[in-house]
């Protein structure tokens, strides 16, 4: 039996403001204690299901969060944590952490970003802003007019019969709405499920048509959250082509998600982390194919978990995009949409660096202002093949419209610029080649570029970098 204990050589876990080391495993089976140096804090509010966590300050300073109350904290100070209520820290300080029970999958909640460690953007903007948005923000005894205002339209929106829902000025209505939604403070969450959008694998699949036997083919899944769509992706193009090496590489800001993600470990039992229904579209026989089963918990099987490689980082940052190098396919999915729209701009143009020229680039869940925005800047040529079958897929973003900020508007083919407004994937040529596809007032008129490659033609004309290798 062991007395002693030493602090590990390396860290057991690292946050973006925080690095922390497991002492034990301790014989006391329902304790564990962790050195923790917090340099900014802990990343995101959280609540706890049944752990108590006490907090002992070794030195710095800062201050905890408790239940909506700031208590200031420094050097000989102890803080207890009991379940169910939000809490966070922040400071620079070094913490010894009791957690009993010990921590186990599934406790914790996590409510919000903390705003001193990712930033006021990716957090949420409290400042200023327009009248109108302030107004939108305004809360009433502790309640929102506006959100109620929302929900009713929300409601009225989901009985509409079709046949009025087309109408030019019950549509207009529903943009409105939309347009109050986005105004909104927006959050981060870890909302995922597995074969999410079946039209845009099924496009990721076609695009594999045209890779050489054999071939290399290197994807990137930003945002993984914990892992149930860069499995799927893995799985659909590893099931399409056996034959070609895929370096698969998915990377998160949250640390936890990353290590839950890596694990591939889900239960059926519990939504764990995302508080989604993670396998509510995956029929029985997806699940034998994509698992093994061992009473409520599932694992992914290793011929599609096998050499993917998982980040922690924030893909806002020019380092994060520059360290994963060029790639021919990047899904950037349901994350940009929490941002504020300017911080989402950003984050985009970041993430475009990735792309490889011919690459193509797979984004949803993002404002239809902003995506349309950068594809027409960087000259991105929208892939018209399943566009209308790729807007429908994700039940969620339809779901969510016009009432929340992350909804997505029904496609409008009245619109002149429908097919890069609505258009999920897109293909990033950065020379102009032959022949006209898509007519100039659609990728913004003014453009410098007067021709556009064909996509998806099958021409023999590509250069397409899948088929290079
Ligand atoms: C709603 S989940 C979406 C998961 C998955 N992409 C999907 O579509 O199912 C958003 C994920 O993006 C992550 N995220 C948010 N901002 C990020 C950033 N700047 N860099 C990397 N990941 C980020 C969050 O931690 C979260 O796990």
């Amino acid at each position: 039996m062991a007395y002693i204990y030493s602090l590990p050589t390396s860290a057991s876990f690292t946050g973006k403001g925080l690095v922390g080391y497991t002492f034990g495993p301790l014989s006391q089976k329902d304790v564990e204690l962790y050195y923790v140096e917090v340099k900014k804090g802990h990343d995101v509010f959280m609540i706890s299901k049944k752990i108590t966590r006490t907090y002992y300050i070794l030195s710095g300073s800062g201050y905890f969060t408790i239940g909506g109350h700031k208590y200031n904290v420094g050097p000989g100070m102890l803080i207890e944590v009991p379940p169910k209520i939000e809490y966070c820290y922040s400071g620079r300080m070094t913490l010894i952490a009791f957690s009993k029970p010990r921590w186990f999958s599934g406790n914790d909640t996590f409510t919000k970003w903390n705003a001193d460690v990712v930033g006021q953007d990716l957090a949420y903007r409290t400042d200023g802003g327009s009248l109108l948005t302030r107004l939108v923000r305004v809360r009433l005894f502790g309640k929102s007019p506006v959100n109620a205002f929302l929900r009713l339209n929300q409601r009225i929106w989901d009985n509409l019969p079709s046949s009025l829902a087309v109408l030019s000025a019950v549509r207009l209505c529903g943009d409105f709405s939309h347009k109050v939604a986005r105004m909104q403070v927006r959050s981060q969450a870890f909302a995922t499920l597995f074969l999410r959008n079946r039209p845009e694998l099924e496009l990721i699949r076609r695009l594999l048509e045209r890779t050489a036997k054999g071939g290399h083919l290197r994807v990137t899944v930003l945002g993984c959250s914990t892992g149930a769509e860069a499995y799927s992706v893995a799985w659909k193009i590893r099931s399409a082509r056996p034959d070609i090496k895929l370096t698969l590489r998915a990377v998160d800001i949250s640390k936890q998600a990353v290590e839950f993600a890596k694990c591939g470990m889900y239960s059926i039992a519990s939504s764990q982390l995302t508080d989604t229904q993670i396998f509510e579209a995956v029929t029985p026989s997806e699940m034998e194919e994509l698992f093994h089963r061992n009473g409520d918990t599932v694992t992914v099987k290793s011929w599609i978990k096998e050499g993917i490689e998982w980040h922690v980082g924030d893909v806002g940052e020019p380092e994060v995009i520059d360290g994963l190098g060029p790639q021919d396919i990047v899904v950037a999915n349901n994350f940009l949409c929490h941002m504020d729209p300017p911080s989402a701009e950003m984050c985009l143009r970041n993430i475009a660096r990735l792309v490889s020229p011919n690459g193509y680039v797979f984004v949803s869940g993002i404002d239809l202002d902003v995506r349309t925005k950068v594809a027409r800047d960087l000259g991105w040529v929208p892939l018209e093949e399943l566009l209308e079958e790729v807007h429908e897929g994700d039940p969620y973003l339809r779901r969510y419209w016009p009432g929340r900020y992350a909804g997505l508007e029904p496609l409008n083919k009245k619109r002149a610029d429908w097919r890069i407004r609505y258009a999920a994937a897109f293909q990033f040529v950065p020379r102009v080649i032959s022949s006209l596809t898509l007519c100039n007032e659609e990728l913004g008129g003014g453009s410098e570029r007067s021709e556009w490659v064909p996509v998806l033609s099958g021409d023999g004309n590509s250069n397409h970098p899948m088929d290079a290798n």
